[in-house]
Order: C-alpha cells, then structure tokens, then sequence
C-alpha cells in the first residue's frame, strides 16, 4: 500500500483514495467525520467544513474533560503550607491511561497526569520548597522528571533513586525552586520518546522572586500525535485540540501586555516554531532572564526548548498565530488572536 500522505489525515485532499486506506492505518470511529466524508451530518452548522482548515466539527471539551482554552490561562499553585517559616508547595500528580480526542473524530490512547493533556501547568516562586506527590495509576510505570536544579535522587529518571514508579505505587519528589523561569516536566520511563508522545508531560513556571510585570498570561504547550505508530505525527496543535483556537479564537485587549508561556514537547520532529501575524514579541530565552533577548515575530525550539514571549496587540482585529514550520499549521497548529 502507498503510503499516505499525513495531510490527508485532517484535510483529505484526495478524499476517494485516502479513506479506505487511512482506515486500515487509523480505524477510529469518527474519522469519516473528521475528512467531511461522513456526510449524513453535513449541513448541520457545527458539523460544516472549516473553511480555513478543512476540518469538519468539533472536538467537545467534555469528552475530553478538559479544554485547550481553560489550559491557556489555568495555573495550579499547588496547596501552601509553612515549614520552618518558609513556603512549601505541595500538589497531587496522578498518571492514568486514558483516550483522548485531538482532532474531530481522532481518537488518541494517551497517557495523562492528572486526566489531561499537556499535565496541569505548576507554577511557584523562586525560592520556595516544592512537593510533588506522584501516584502511578496507568498499567504502565512512569516517573515525573522536573527540568531545574535538584538532588539527583529527585530527577525521575530510571535507574536513579527511585527510578521508575511501578503501577499503583507513589513517590514524592522534592526539591527548591529554582532558577526562575519556564520549565517543563514529563515522565522518564523508557522507551522515552513514547513516554512523552503519550502526553506524560506539562509546564512549570518558576516566578522571579519579586514577579514580572502585570499581563494577561497564556500557557501554550507544542504538541502533536502519532495516531498510527508511524512514529510521525498525524496531528500538531497547542494545548493538544488541533485547530482549537481557529475555531475559537484567543480573545486579549488591544494595548494590553500579553505574555505567552511557550513550552515545545513535540516528539519525532526536530523543530517546531511559533510566529505572530501582524506583530512582533520580545523574546525571553528560558525565561530565566528579566531582559528580552529579542525583538522577531518568528521563533524556532528544538525539543523540550521554551521561550517567555511578550506582545502587546495595537489594533482590533483577528490575527493568525502558527507554527512556520507550515506542514504542522495544515495538521492543526493554528489558531487566531482576537483582539477587541
Ligand atoms: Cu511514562
Ligand atoms: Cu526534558
């Protein structure tokens, strides 16, 4: 069988040919939907090809239990507690097996920290003690390895400390805060690459001690998904639900200070980037430093690379981000800015 082409998946450009052999590659439910093959619901409004992307219908946040909208500015602060007199920060992580939906009708069998996927955004300051009790409720072991600066014992890696955390066990990593700036996690377990497609994976932000300045703040984690085991991805998105923020654009205000906390854990891709339209954001490497690196409108990270960005928007209107890598835009890494 020749191979098929990964934008076919969501945009079918040769529909007649592509269904019959995407369903023996992908035989999920839905998927007729997802090409405008289904035809039958055809019609109704929230069933109707996107004309942007191609798409027909939605992914329902309820099916999902969680909402690429509500991610963007969703910052767990764990529970507080003094020790000592100083501030410890305590939160419950959770692994599970669970099915996700990452594009109308394609199903993906993640692996998920806390029932989503990217994993909650943790957030703490510079300086303060850290406790994460992770809990393995998948069939599978895992481990949270945090990035930062901690004792090797609490890195999550196999074979190290604790090393993998077997099914149904716990574990308690602890370490500071530190340095400031825009972390990630993600389970260790080998093979790694699959323990991070799965989706075992989430943003963690380190404020400076005395803060940065006032903004309206989104957290957008790269993603994609090999929805065949091809070992490519068939989906690109932010915050997993390809396509999400074309279909419901992220509304700012105009002159307001937007900072973006952009994480990339795409897997089987070298690169991703992310460019604005009609604007240009000053760029903070890491996050580990108050002063912008750059002034651009495009960026490129390789994988487990993040960047602060911060924009501010001076006209109404509806501006397209995406990735540039522009294969990923057409599989669903693009979405709109409305700014009112
Ligand atoms: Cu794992
Ligand atoms: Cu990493």
């Amino acid at each position: 069988m020749k191979k098929i082409s990964r934008r076919k998946l969501l945009t079918g450009g040769s529909l007649a040919a592509a269904v019959p052999a995407l369903h023996a590659l992908v035989p999920h439910q839905g998927l007729h939907d997802a090409l405008g093959a289904g035809g039958g619901r055809r019609g109704h409004a929230h069933r109707s090809r996107d004309h942007h992307t191609g798409v027909v219908g939605r992914v329902d946040p309820r099916v999902n239990g969680f909402d690429p909208h509500e991610i963007l500015r969703d910052f767990d602060w764990g529970t507080v507690r003094r020790e000592g007199g100083r501030v410890v920060r305590e939160w419950e992580i959770v692994a599970e097996d669970k099915e996700i939906e990452v594009a109308p009708g394609v199903k993906f069998n993640a692996w998920a920290y806390n029932g989503r996927v990217p994993g909650p955004t943790l957030r703490a300051r510079e300086g303060e003690r850290l406790r994460i009790r992770f809990t393995n409720g998948s069939k599978h072991p895992h481990t949270i390895h945090f990035h930062g600066i901690h004792t090797a014992a609490h890195d999550g890696v196999p074979g190290v400390g604790r090393g993998n955390v077997q099914p149904g066990e716990s574990f308690t990593y602890e370490f500071d805060a530190e340095p400031f700036g825009l972390h990630l996690y993600h389970c260790h377990s080998n093979p790694l690459a699959d323990h991070i497609a799965k989706g075992l994976y989430g943003a963690f932000i380190i404020d400076p001690r005395d803060g940065r300045p006032e903004a309206d703040e989104l957290v957008m984690v790269q993603n994609g998904f090999d929805t065949n085991f091809d070992r490519q991805n068939e989906v690109y998105a932010v915050n997993t639900v390809a396509f999400a923020y074309m279909h419901e654009p992220i509304r700012v205000r105009r002159d307001e200070l937007v900072r973006i906390y952009l994480v990339n854990v795409l897997e089987f891709d070298p690169v991703n980037s992310f460019h604005v339209h009609a604007n240009f954001f000053h760029r903070f490497p890491t996050g580990t430093s108050l002063e912008p690196a750059e002034l651009t409108d495009t960026i490129v990270q390789g994988q487990g690379q993040r960047d602060v960005l911060e924009l501010r928007f001076p006209y109404a209107g509806r501006y397209m981000f995406h990735a540039h890598v522009s294969e990923f835009a057409d599989l669903g890494w693009m979405g709109f800015f409305e700014v009112v």
